[in-house]
C-alpha cells in the first residue's frame, strides 16, 4: 500500500513537471536530433523503470542484482530530481520574472525574453548540483564506506574494558548489491579495525533470505577477537512479500538464522550472553525487530534480560531506533549503550558533524543517526552498510562504526 502510494506521487509529481519542462524548453528540445533524442530518451528510461518498479513481481532471487540495472533505475531517479529542482527554480524565476514586468509595466516589456533565458541558465546550473550528486550516488557513493570512530564513556564501565573497540554494521540488505567485489572492500575496511566484537544490527536482506546467500563467504571472512553478533530488523521477516503458506514464509526465516550462523554470527534472539575478562564482564543483550505501528514488536527486552542485574554494564542491540525512546531508556534495567540502525539516513542528505547534519528522514524518526544520550544511557543510530529502493547513497554513506569504551 505505501509502495503504491509512494509511486503514484512521483507518478504525478513527474507528469505535472514535465508539462511544464516541455512547454518552457520546447525550442531548446527541438533544436536538433541530438536534444530530441536526448528529451525522449529520458522520458523512455523513466517510464520504463516506473513501469518495472510496479509491475514486477517479487520472487526469490537467486541471482546478484545486475550493475546495470541497478544504474539505469538510480539514474532514472536521478533525472527525476533533476528535472523537479529545474521546474521548482524555474518556477520561482518566471515568477519574479512576472512581477518585474507587472511593476515596471511597459518600457521593460522586452526584457521579459532576456530575463527567461537568464533564468534557463540559472536553472541549469543549479539542477546540474543535483544531478552530479546523484550520478555520484549511484556509481560510487553507494560504496564509499566511511569508518566513524564513536568513543563512548560510562562510569559503569568494568575496568578490564578500558578501550574495548566494538564494530557495529547494520542493515546490510544484501539483495540490493550489484558488485562482491565492493562488499569485500567493505569487509576489508572492517577487519581493518582489528575489533574486539563485531555486532550487526538487523535486516540482513530485503525479503528473501536467499539474497545472503552469495555472499556468505564475504561476511564470514570478518574478524572478531570475542566474536560476532546480530539481531533481526523488520525486513528479515518477509513480511513485504506474498508468500504461498506460512510454511514456506517460517522456512525462509528459518534459513535466515542457518545464514547467521554459517556467518559466524551469534544471533540474539530476545537473549544476551556475557563477555568475560578475568572476574569483570559485560553483557550483550539483542532483541528482535521492534518497531512502532505498523512495523511489528517481536523484540521482548523482559525475556532477553532475564538473569542479568540492573547494575552490570549492558550493551543493547535493537534494529528500530524508535525502541529506545519508547521501551529502552525508561526501562527498569539500566542499557549503557544501545546501538540501533534501520533508518539508512534516508540514504540523503549530509552529515558533516553533530550539529550539522539534515536528511528528510529526520521529519519521521526524531532519533535518525549518530549518538544520543539520556542521563548517562546512550543511543547510536548507525546509518547502514547497504542501500534500499534507490540503488545509492547521496551525502548519506554506507557506514562502518567503531566504539572504544571509555571510563568516565
Ligand atoms: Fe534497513
Amino acid at each position: 500500500m505505501h509502495k503504491k502510494i509512494g509511486l503514484l506521487i512521483v507518478l504525478i509529481s513527474f507528469i505535472a513537471s514535465e508539462i511544464f519542462f516541455y512547454n518552457y524548453l520546447s525550442i531548446e528540445i527541438n533544436t536538433s536530433r541530438l536534444t530530441q533524442f536526448t528529451y525522449y530518451f529520458s522520458l523512455f528510461l523513466f517510464f520504463g523503470m516506473f513501469g518495472k518498479a510496479v509491475f514486477s513481481d517479487v520472487t526469490e532471487p537467486f541471482k546478484i542484482k545486475s550493475y546495470l540495472g541497478n544504474f539505469l533505475l538510480g539514474f532514472a531517479f536521478t533525472l527525476l530530481v533533476t528535472k523537479l529542482t529545474f521546474v521548482f527554480v524555474a518556477l520561482i524565476g518566471e515568477s519574479i520574472n512576472q512581477l518585474i514586468y507587472f511593476t515596471l509595466e511597459s518600457e521593460v516589456e522586452n526584457n521579459v525574453q532576456n530575463r527567461t533565458t537568464l533564468i534557463k541558465m540559472i536553472a541549469t546550473a543549479i539542477s546540474s548540483i543535483p544531478f552530479l550528486s546523484f550520478l555520484y550516488g549511484i556509481t560510487k557513493g553507494k560504496y564509499n564506506y566511511k569508518v566513524l570512530n564513536v568513543p563512548v564513556y560510562s562510569s559503569n564501565l568494568p575496568i578490564a574494558f578500558e578501550g574495548y573497540k566494538i564494530v557495529q554494521i547494520s542493515d546490510v540488505h544484501a539483495g540490493s548489491f550489484d558488485s562482491k567485489r565492493q562488499v569485500k572492500k567493505g569487509v576489508a575496511i572492517i577487519n581493518k579495525q582489528d575489533a574486539d566484537l563485531v555486532v550487526f544490527t538487523g535486516d540482513l536482506v530485503n525479503n528473501f533470505s536467499a539474497e545472503v546467500k552469495p555472499f556468505i563467504p564475504i561476511f564470514k571472512a570478518i574478524k572478531a577477537k570475542d566474536g560476532k553478533f546480530s539481531i533481526t530488523g523488520n525486513h528479515d521477516y518477509g513480511d513485504y512479500v506474498k508468500w504461498d503458506s506460512e510454511e514456506l514464509k517460517r522456512q525462509n526465516f528459518d534459513n535466515l538464522l542457518q545464514y547467521h550462523s554459517e556467518m559466524g554470527f551469534k544471533i540474539l534472539m530476545n537473549e544476551h550472553i556475557r563477555i568475560t575478562k578475568g572476574e569483570e564482564s559485560i553483557a550483550i543483550v539483542g532483541v528482535e525487530n521492534w518497531g512502532v505501528a505498523p512495523f511489528p514488536e517481536h523484540g521482548d527486552l523482559k525475556r532477553a534480560t532475564k538473569g542479568l542485574t540492573n547494575d552490570e554494564f549492558k550493551l543493547l542491540l535493537s534494529h528500530d531506533p524508535s525502541h529506545w525512546d519508547e521501551e529502552v531508556k525508561n526501562n527498569e534495567m539500566n542499557f549503557d549503550l544501545t546501538m540501533s540502525g534501520h533508518t539508512h539516513g534516508m540514504q540523503f542528505g549530509f552529515d558533516l558533524g553533530k550539529f550539522l547534519k539534515w536528511s528528510p528522514i529526520k521529519y519521521k524518526y526524531k532519533k535518525w543517526a549518530g549518538l544520543y544520550e539520556n542521563k548517562g544511557q546512550y543511543l547510536y543510530v548507525n546509518k547502514g552498510f547497504g542501500f534500499l529502493g534507490f540503488p545509492g547513497r547521496v551525502g548519506m554513506w554506507p557506514e562502518i562504526t567503531v566504539f572504544e569504551l571509555k571510563s568516565k
